[in-house]
């Protein structure tokens, strides 16, 4: 009931900016009909990819809609025929970078015309894309293409337009069909390990965040869509997924009957696959942390013993503030029966530090929470104004040498927490899936259950296998390792 209200609520939001940039396309200059078809000639692509996991899985998508028009991927912007940057919107910084990065794509594509080597397009897409659109149209007349992340699957017809017509610049964004219907069912791998979008959007309104408006109201995906990707990803060799979604918890997608599913039972049925022998989900809001979620750590051998559930604040006061709708006792006691149902369990968090009115003692929150919960690892930022979140116009913002310097008293502590868990690992024998080569002769990197790097000498050929290895030292961010022969 309570998630209807909130739904409409997001779903009037939504509607409003979606009848300001109506469905999808807003042009300038010429238009005319289009085919996509045509151009088969090889072309090479570069993508840049900001911000989070999320917008790592759209990169991958992108790249595979581009794919049967001839586009390979490069590593070189310079030489590239579309360079695509998919952008994050979370902090000021990030939002920033692009049009940096645009400035200095405008000079490369001068110097590739000069060079006789061929026009670059340049489309900017993700989350920035979505939320100031119309603004780097204005501000960037060097972009071609705008692209929100709903939007992206029209990438062919949009790139043929702009490709075409020059001078035609374009804008396309929330599309309210459905994109992950028209993607190609066919993913490219790159390595044991993949990411799986089945959740996107956000309906909880955190005063901070500007999620909830540039990636739309929680949707979910459909189970068979999901379990048909996983399963092509296994055939193609992934040991391990990763379960995406900014409320990825909330997951609530139709299965066979059309009744609405839970994260926990999709994890059952995809444990079901063969050869998916690792599944992780993120990113998890802790008001959604069902009972039935927190069993499955107990009884899913193939869910891996980490979680990260970000709480932003130790402080209740700050926590009211944000909108987080939970309290620091309900996370510690959550956290409590986490770990009672598995206690190799690993947590990772998210912190926010300078929230307005953030006092000393609201810090100190913060530091105590951390203590009593004790982190394998964790993200942590200083409050970035966002305009538009309510948060922005709250009294009471930190001067920003006080944020630095709690900043750096917070990531002090969970460096000294993310230390202390590793050692805790020296002399054990653990499960690493080894992805990657590493610098020298024939070393392996993989990653530990609780996401570590795991660096082995003479593990490179087993690449895309799960084998038991024993740590042996601590690197900065990683973990030293050694085959156990007999098993190899
Ligand atoms: N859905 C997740 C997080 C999504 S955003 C959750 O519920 O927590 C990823 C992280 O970015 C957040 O957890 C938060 O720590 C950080 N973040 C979001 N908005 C921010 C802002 N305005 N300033 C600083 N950090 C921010
Ligand atoms: Fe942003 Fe996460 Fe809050 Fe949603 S739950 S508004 S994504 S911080
Ligand atoms: Fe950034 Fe968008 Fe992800 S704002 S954190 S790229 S959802």
């Amino acid at each position: 009931m309570a998630r209807d209200i909130r739904r409409s609520l997001v779903d009037k939001i939504l509607s409003s900016l979606l009848k300001k940039k109506a469905q999808t396309l807003i042009s300038t200059g010429m238009s005319e009909t289009v085919s996509t078809s045509q151009s088969l000639g090889q072309k090479r692509l570069h993508i840049k990819t900001y911000g989070c996991q999320m917008n790592v899985y759209d990169s991958e998508r992108m790249a595979d809609v581009l794919r049967p028009l001839g586009y390979v991927m490069s590593d070189a912007p310079e030489d590239a025929d579309l360079v695509l940057l998919n952008t994050c919107h979370i902090r000021e910084k990030a939002a920033e970078k692009v049009y940096s990065e645009i400035g200095r794509l405008k000079e490369m594509r001068e110097d590739k015309e000069a060079r006789g080597g061929g026009r670059m397009t340049i489309a900017v897409a993700g989350c920035v894309a979505q939320a100031e659109g119309a603004e780097i149209m204005n501000r960037a007349p060097a972009v071609d293409l705008v692209v929100g992340p709903q939007a992206y699957h029209q990438l062919p017809e949009l790139i043929a337009r702009t490709t075409r017509a020059r001078g035609e610049r374009l804008m396309a964004d929330f599309a309210a069909d459905e994109k992950f219907d028209k993607l190609p069912v066919e993913r490219e791998v790159s390595g044991p390990t993949a990411f799986l979008t089945v959740q996107e959007g956000c309906d909880k309104f955190c005063t901070f965040c500007v999620v909830p408006y540039t990636r739309g109201a929680e949707w979910s995906r459909p189970v068979a869509q999901i379990m048909d990707e996983a399963r092509r990803l296994a055939d193609k060799g992934v040991r391990e997924i990763t379960l995406l979604g900014q409320n990825v918890n909330a997951f609530n997608g139709a299965d066979k009957s059309g009744a609405e599913s839970t994260l926990s039972r999709l994890i059952e049925a995809l444990a079901g696959i063969n050869g998916l022998d690792r599944i992780r989900y993120t990113t998890s809001h802790p008001n959604d942390m069902g009972d039935d979620l927190i069993q499955a750590h107990a009884d899913i051998p193939q869910l891996m013993p980490y979680l990260h559930l970000p709480v932003q604040s130790g402080s209740n006061k700050i926590l009211r503030a944000m909108n987080r709708k939970h309290t620091r006792e309900s996370y510690i006691e959550l956290i409590a029966r986490i770990k009672a149902a598995n206690p190799d369990i690993a947590m990772s968090g998210d912190f926010i530090v300078g929230f307005p009115d953030e006092t000393d003692k609201d810090f100190e929150d913060t530091m105590d929470l951390i203590r009593q919960v004790e982190y394998a690892s964790a993200f942590s930022f200083k409050y970035s104004k966002r305009p538009g979140t309510p948060a922005a116009a709250m009294p009471g913002q930190v001067d920003d040498k006080v944020a630095d310097e709690r900043l750096k008293a917070l990531q002090a502590l969970i460096i000294e927490q993310q230390q202390a868990f590793k050692a805790g690992l020296i002399g054990r024998t653990i499960d690493v899936l080894f992805d990657k080569r590493g610098r020298h002769n024939e070393q392996g990197i993989g990653r530990s259950p609780w996401l570590h790097s795991v660096f082995a000498e003479d593990a490179a050929h087993l690449i895309g296998q799960i084998v038991p290895v024993k740590i042996v030292a601590l690197g900065n961010n990683s973990l030293q390792g050694e085959l156990i022969k007999e098993l190899v």
